[in-house]
């Protein structure tokens, strides 16, 4: 495997992808915490920072077990440490160096920019330069603004490159990142979800042997994996629980539970529909109502699975983003603050804790799930969040709000489908808005709900653009449910994009 070092930088996740793209395992680490070195480490990336090395609270790593020792492979702040600590200079440089430049300088032979046009395209985005380099350091590759944009340091296997092989601009990146992963250190690239699922699946038996375990679906992608891994490796020591907290978009519920029996899941639905909104009258605050969901939720799940005689494991699809420890670029020293096990379940159940995915990216889950041949109706949905309508429905929930909501909502997500707009979307759905609006229908005044569509394209939810739908769909879904919901009026369509706005209205 390939250790990254992680000195605070927005791409440090992307270097990680890239390198699994490439069917190579990795793992991200922050640069003053991380594990020992044994033989598995092929290799060493080390990640840009928004650091500058002429900082006095800047990122030092101790690279004594490391340097020299495996291949190392400085990106920007990384080779800009290299240079600067042994010996080379750094200093601000005079325009900010950032988007695409071309290589103007390449050394034929070099292992790292084998088969690199000399001309390739590549990505710079940094505030200081190297201006020298230490005498046993030799120039391999420069562009028209940057002499050393790729150096080697002689008799070892290390080199330092300015510009981000990661990111997709460089257009010749990934060859770069694979003569380092596969050429120079040597990994043999055969880390590729059916291999995943092999390795996972037996190192499941052996830790879980004969016991039981329970795993709470959410009809989202990766507690749907997580389930599938799971029953492939203990079969039916796996229940699984699903909750049906009267939150669910229309006919959620049962669609889903017929999927995952086709899936051959052992699974139990529950339905706490009024309980939860029992539990939710007269609450309007977003931060409220999501504690009543949740706690709800710990409380519904906490009865069912004391029903199962002897489980002793608890499986949460938790992925690799949510382990990752992360550095903090804020404090005055660089932090370390780990966010293990997020949204788990409580202490008290005295559950022994197993999370198939804790190694995966997104990507990942979904590449697993296909090697799993989960139908697409599970890998390719959006995003829906845990509280659910809960949160769609602006101040107080109730039965007869939901039930208004899973209709337009219903209409909205259909309507995308229909229009095979649903894959360029990455999260869509309806408000309910706690107001009225007076309208005309026929020769009479109307005064009911308004909605408003929400639809966003991004990455990974942190920031989103809203989606430039074309206007005959929105017109036709706005008249979809005017006409066929009673109760609502008027449509409207979010155009705020996250940040200042968020994705969801609570
Ligand atoms: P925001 O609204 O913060 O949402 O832009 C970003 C992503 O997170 C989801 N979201 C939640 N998911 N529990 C969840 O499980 C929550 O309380 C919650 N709030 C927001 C949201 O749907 C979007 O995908």
């Amino acid at each position: 495997k390939i250790l990254i070092l992680d000195f605070g930088s927005q791409y440090t996740q992307l270097i990680a992808r890239r390198v699994r793209e490439l069917n190579v395992y990795c793992e991200i680490h922050p640069y003053n915490h991380f594990p020992a070195l044994d033989s598995s480490v092929k290799g060493v990336i080390l990640s840009g920072s928004p650091f500058s090395v002429r900082d006095k609270d800047a990122p030092v790593p101790d690279l004594e077990t490391i340097k020299g020792k495996v291949p190392l492979l400085g990106v920007c702040y990384g080779a800009q440490f290299l240079s600067h600590y042994y010996g080379g200079e750094v200093k601000a440089s005079n325009s900010r160096e950032y988007g695409r430049a071309k290589l103007t300088h390449v050394v034929d032979d070099d292992p790292l920019f084998h088969t690199i046009s000399h001309q390739s395209q590549v990505w710079m985005s940094h505030g200081d330069t190297i201006v020298s380099i230490p005498d046993s350091y030799s120039i391999v590759a420069s562009t028209h603004d940057v002499k050393v944009a790729g150096y080697k340091i002689a008799d070892e296997q290390t080199w330092g490159i300015q510009f981000h092989p990661e990111v997709y601009h460089s257009t010749e990146g990934l060859q770069l990142l694979k003569n380092f992963v596969a050429g120079i250190c040597g990994c043999s690239m055969d880390w590729t979800p059916a291999s995943y699922v092999e390795t996972t699946v037996n190192s499941l038996r052996e830790q879980l042997g004969n016991d039981k375990v329970i795993l709470a679906l959410s009809g989202g992608v990766d507690s749907t994996v997580a389930g599938v891994l799971l029953q492939k490796a203990i079969g039916d020591n796996l229940t699984c629980i699903f909750v049906d907290n009267g939150l669910l978009r229309k006919d959620e519920f049962n669609n889903v539970m017929e999927a995952y029996k086709i899936l051959g899941l052992n699974v139990i639905g529950v339905d706490a529909r009024h309980k939860f909104w029992n539990d939710l009258k007269g609450e309007t605050d977003p931060e409220g109502k999501r504690k009543i969901i949740g706690r709800d939720f710990i409380e519904v799940f906490d009865v069912e699975a004391h029903k199962i005689q002897d489980v002793k494991w608890l499986a949460q699809g938790t992925i690799y983003p949510d382990v990752i420890e992360s550095v903090s670029v804020n404090g005055p020293s660089a932090t370390i603050k780990s966010h293990h096990n997020v949204g788990g379940l409580p202490e008290k159940m005295n559950l022994k804790v197993v999370e198939p995915l804790r190694l995966l990216f997104k990507d990942e889950v979904r590449r697993v799930g296909r090697q799993l041949e989960i139908p697409a109706m599970f890998l390719d949905r959006h995003p829906f969040p845990g509280p659910g309508l809960g949160i769609r429905i602006l101040g107080e929930v109730t039965e007869e709000k939901v039930a208004l909501l899973q209709e337009a909502d219903h209409i909205f997500i259909q309507g995308l489908r229909d229009a095979d707009l649903y894959k360029d979307v990455w999260q869509a759905g309806v408000m309910l808005l706690p107001v009225q609006s007076v309208g005309v229908m026929g020769d009479e005044r109307t005064y009911e709900y308004v909605v408003a569509l929400r639809a966003v394209t991004s990455t990974d939810g942190m920031t989103a653009d809203w989606a430039h739908l074309p206007y005959e769909f929105l017109a036709k879904v706005s008249n979809d449910i005017i006409n066929k919901v009673r109760g609502i009026n008027r449509v409207v369509y979010d155009i705020s994009s996250k940040p200042p706005a968020t994705i969801e209205w609570e």
